[in-house]
């Protein structure tokens, strides 16, 4: 190595794999564009960078020298790091086309925790996704992590170590593959505690690598399921913990194309290997240590999680087919007469006329605006939904019609893909078919012209209707029947049609993932149940980009139109968006669910699953639908959802067009249950919406994995069907038909029943804990604090009441928490114009210091201040100085709870109480 390199390897952590590294022999299969199961010999001999292994009846990639790159010359280097060439051996060894001939490996270094590392065409420049990431003006100067490389003239491989343990967090192996339409990649993990990558139809959290599994990673309309699916949205972002003290390292694969991921394991080692149809390869690796700094390390570069307004944490009701504003009226009674907690309501498809987006049904929904003013005085919110796609009546439809003006659609690549059959008047717009029952165009988001017509017809649509959020649904974006007859709601009596791809290198890729041999992706293809790949759109700059490269990132950018539109709607308000499809980044500007799921006990446990990735992917405010989309729970299965789902972040029931009603008063113990758990999750909100405002400020989960908080507890890593709002309150929901217990697992440390109050645990333990119907195992964790406030029926009014405190001690009589309040929907909260206290409770003294401004929290004040685990009566209680009389608080030997009743005004800032 020169002096470059000499350089390169004090600055840069260089290290040169050894030899002979990376030459023992990995069992990589070779990838089947039919599946796996085709595989044979003669089959095999079809791709000359695979190799039959007869003694083991497979199909294998070739050796790394034949099937890959060598390294060539020396590294140089760059203001950030540096790059080295690699040059393929052997042109002629391939597996679906050319392999690019010369490749750059680059090294870029950014925080000590954050190094990215991108292979790409090194004679021409290929797609690269668009979305913005942040990232510090200056390089760390004490990385966390070394690179290597093999040296010149050897077969390419790399890896990342973790330097302060050795362990490589990342060590590639077998063959690199790097042709036009196929990318593939693989590397050992130091360890099979795998996590995250999605959007996809996960049964545990924790990934398998025994039998070998195989997930594809596409923006799909694909309902919940139980086969290795992709669903709505694209997260190739997975974390590993490494060892047993809890290191862990993420890696986000920054690539939008259609990828697929695969674990194993090569002999004794959990293996991956990670395909792309396009693209380069892009990978962000964060050090942490934590789990948690691994979040905010990554969401600093994606973008952290929004802010939600305080009233999108209350409970949402939504369904699909009130069909009418009395069909509304009629539920929303219901909740009312049940004094069940709702703050906000939905509306679906079923409100449009016609199904056309920014108009309402004149008939069953005439008076919706009365409807809505109805709501708003009961302090309910109302969220529509909107589809992406626009009926081509620009004659009668004007949302339509000035979309045309704008020229904001979606178009064929070229003039010669517009079908003959093309409506008159839609130039050369791909067109496709959804809801309505007519044809429909798609905006192109990515477009500033039609980010400026879209929050155009946001603020029309507002003056119509007074809604509070919006709702963006089919954004994968979804269309229906594609390369098929016909869709299957094409009308009656109509010709049959629908939108057919082009036989072409992207509509007919030559390895099209395993996307689609999964679900219900009926025409086989890639484009199935949505548009064309050969489709294009447009940004500001004058690059025009395939679909091909940026499906995926259709949710993506029409969020972002929504966030920016809505802001026009609601100046210096903070949007509500929730969105179906998503990607990187969608977290800082959107709600997600989790989609059409079922009315299945498997579900249930699903969505917890889905919740918990959904946080590793920067998006906190996410829930399920609450009792099931598809199908018809029974009041057991509602109840036990609607126990669940009271402590989602995002917290709504919802189901389809057609099914009975299945809103918390349908059922009278679902009633009197929901009730009871919704009143609790309202009076935690102050809790849950300080949670939010750290991960906004922060970049924290919100809902996190046992393991988040007990990294080297090797039992926590196992499960997901318990899990927490940050560290404070663990939830250990019954998702057993028939179950009345149920085994839940403590972590080390004391653990109290959330609403008795009553000492449950002294952790680790597995305890079988009762269960019955009624009971939602609810659990805090010692040595926090919980804010909370006497709830109401919705959060205009309970955020009037008075605040109280839960002081949980740990067996240190410690415990530290915060308390946050703001005005509860502004967007540029200014940290100045915000209350926060923070709170400690050490040798017997409760110290609470607030900062920043008393203004938000003038007139409230907290009345309870609640220590459990206080382990004997008080000799005296002493609030700022003043000796507090017996009548002034209360002991409770049994429970060992002590309650001091106070009325401290928070705009006083700073208080103390002793304990003696
Ligand atoms: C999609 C949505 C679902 C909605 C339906 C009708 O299936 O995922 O939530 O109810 O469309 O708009």
């Amino acid at each position: 190595m020169g002096s470059v390199g000499k350089l390169a390897a004090v600055l840069l952590g260089l290290v040169a794999l050894a030899n002979g590294q990376g030459l023992h022999k990995e069992h990589l299969e070779c990838p089947f564009p039919e599946g796996q199961d085709v595989s044979s010999e003669s089959e095999c001999a079809k791709y000359s960078a695979c190799m039959w292994e007869a003694d083991e009846d497979a199909c294998h990639m070739s050796n790394d020298q034949l099937a890959g790159y060598m390294v060539q010359g020396e590294p140089e280097v760059t203001a950030t790091g540096y790059k080295v060439s690699l040059v393929k051996e052997d042109p002629s060894v391939t597996l679906f086309g050319e392999d690019v001939a010369n490749l750059i490996f680059e090294v870029i270094n950014h925080e000590d925790y954050h190094l990215q590392i991108k292979i790409y065409d090194a004679d021409s420049s290929r797609y690269e996704v668009p979305v913005d990431l942040s990232f510090p003006d200056e390089i760390g100067t004490d990385p966390l992590y070394d690179v290597g490389f093999s040296e010149e003239g050897k077969p390419f491989h790399f890896n990342v170590t973790r330097k302060t343990t050795g362990t490589f967090v990342f060590r590639s192996i077998g063959p690199l593959t790097f042709e036009e339409h196929f990318l593939q990649l693989s590397t050992h993990l130091p360890s099979d505690y795998l996590y995250g990558f999605g959007e996809n139809t996960h049964r545990s959290f924790k990934h398998s690598f025994e039998p070998r599994t195989t997930f594809p990673i596409f923006a799909r309309d694909q309902p919940v399921g139980y086969e290795e699916m992709n669903e709505y949205g694209t997260h190739p972002y997975y974390s590993v913990i490494e060892d047993d003290e809890g290191n862990t390292h993420s890696v986000l694969i920054w690539n939008s194309n259609a990828l697929e991921y695969s674990t194993f394991m090569d002999d004794v080692d959990p293996s991956m290997t990670i395909r792309s149809i396009g693209g380069i390869i892009d990978l962000h690796f964060f050090l942490g240590p934590t789990p948690e700094e691994v979040n905010s390390q990554y969401v600093g570069m994606i973008g952290r999680s929004a802010f939600p307004n305080y009233w999108s944490l209350g409970f949402h009701l939504s369904r699909w087919g009130y069909n009418s504003t009395e069909g509304l009226r009629e539920v929303r009674e219901r909740m009312k007469a049940a004094g069940i907690p709702q703050d906000v309501q939905t509306c679906d498809i079923d409100y449009m006329d016609k199904k056309r987006d920014f108009t309402y049904d004149p008939v069953a929904w005439a008076d919706f605006a009365d409807l809505i003013d109805d709501l708003h005085a009961d302090d309910v919110k109302l969220t529509l939904i909107l589809d992406p796609a626009l009926v081509i009546d620009f004659d009668n439809y004007a949302p339509a019609s000035r979309g045309r003006d704008s020229d904001v659609f979606v178009k064929w690549m070229s003039p010669d893909l517009v079908p003959e059959d093309q409506e008159p008047g839609a130039n050369d717009y791909v067109t496709g078919y959804v809801w309505p029952d007519e044809k429909v165009v798609f905006p192109d988001f990515m477009k500033p012209e039609t980010q400026t017509w879209w929050a155009n017809e946001l603020k029309e649509f507002h003056k119509v209707l007074p809604y509070d959020s919006i709702w963006i649904d089919m954004n994968e974006p979804a269309n229906f029947g594609t390369n098929l007859d016909q869709p299957w709601n094409w009308p009656e009596g109509m010709d049959p049609w629908s939108l057919k791809c082009p036989d072409n290198e992207w509509d007919l890729p030559p390895y099209p993932t395993k996307m689609v041999r999964v679900g219900d992706n009926q025409s086989k293809k890639i484009s199935d149940k949505t548009i064309c790949m050969s489709s294009q759109h447009q940004d500001g700059h004058n690059n025009t980009f395939l679909h091909y490269d940026v499906h995926s990132l259709y949710g993506y950018y029409e969020t972002l139109a929504t966030y920016i539109g809505l802001q026009e709607v609601f100046p210096n308000k903070r949007p509500t968006v929730l969105s179906r499809s998503t990607f990187p980044g969608s977290g800082s500007m959107a709600i997600h669910w989790l989609g059409d799921n079922s009315a299945e006990w498997e579900q249930m446990h699903m969505s917890i699953i889905g919740m918990l990735e959904m946080n590793l992917f920067g998006i906190p405010m996410v829930g399920a639908d609450i009792c099931g989309f598809f199908g018809e729970p029974d009041m057991e299965l509602c109840l036990r959802w609607m126990q669940l789902g009271a402590f989602y972040p995002f917290s709504r029931n919802h189901n389809t067009i057609g099914t009975a009603h299945q809103d918390p008063g349908m059922w009278p113990e679902v009633e009197e249950n929901s009730r009871h758990y919704l009143l609790l999750r309202y009076k935690f909100l102050p809790y849950l919406y300080g949670l939010f405002h750290y991960a906004h400020m922060h970049g924290s989960s919100v809902v996190r994995p046992l393991h988040n908080i007990f990294p080297s507890d090797l039992t926590a890593r196992d499960i997901d069907d318990q899990f927490f709002w940050a560290d404070g309150i663990m939830v250990a929901p019954v998702i057993t038909q028939g179950a009345t217990s149920r085994d839940v697992y403590f972590p080390q440390g004391l653990w109290y029943d959330l609403e008795n109050h009553n000492l449950a645990a002294t952790g680790p333990v597995t305890l079988n804990v009762d269960a019955p119907l009624e009971v939602l195992p609810l659990y805090v964790r010692g040595g926090v604090m919980l804010a909370y406030q006497e709830p109401e029926v919705t959060t205009t009014k309970s955020r009037l009441n008075p605040f109280g405190m839960i002081i949980a001690l740990d067996e240190d009589q410690y415990a530290s928490g915060s308390l946050y309040w703001d005005a509860g929907d502004e967007l540029n909260h200014v940290m100045d114009e915000v209350y926060m206290s923070h709170m400690t409770f050490a040798n017997g003294s409760l110290i609470s210091q607030s900062h920043h401004s008393t203004d938000p929290v003038a007139g409230l004040y907290i009345s309870n201040l609640e220590f459990l685990g206080y382990p004997n009566i008080p000799s005296s209680v002493i609030l700022d100085g003043v000796e507090q009389p017996e009548s002034e608080w209360e002991y409770d030997a049994d429970l060992q709870k002590l309650v001091l009743f106070t009325d401290i005004p928070l705009e006083q800032g700073d208080f103390t109480v002793t304990l003696a």
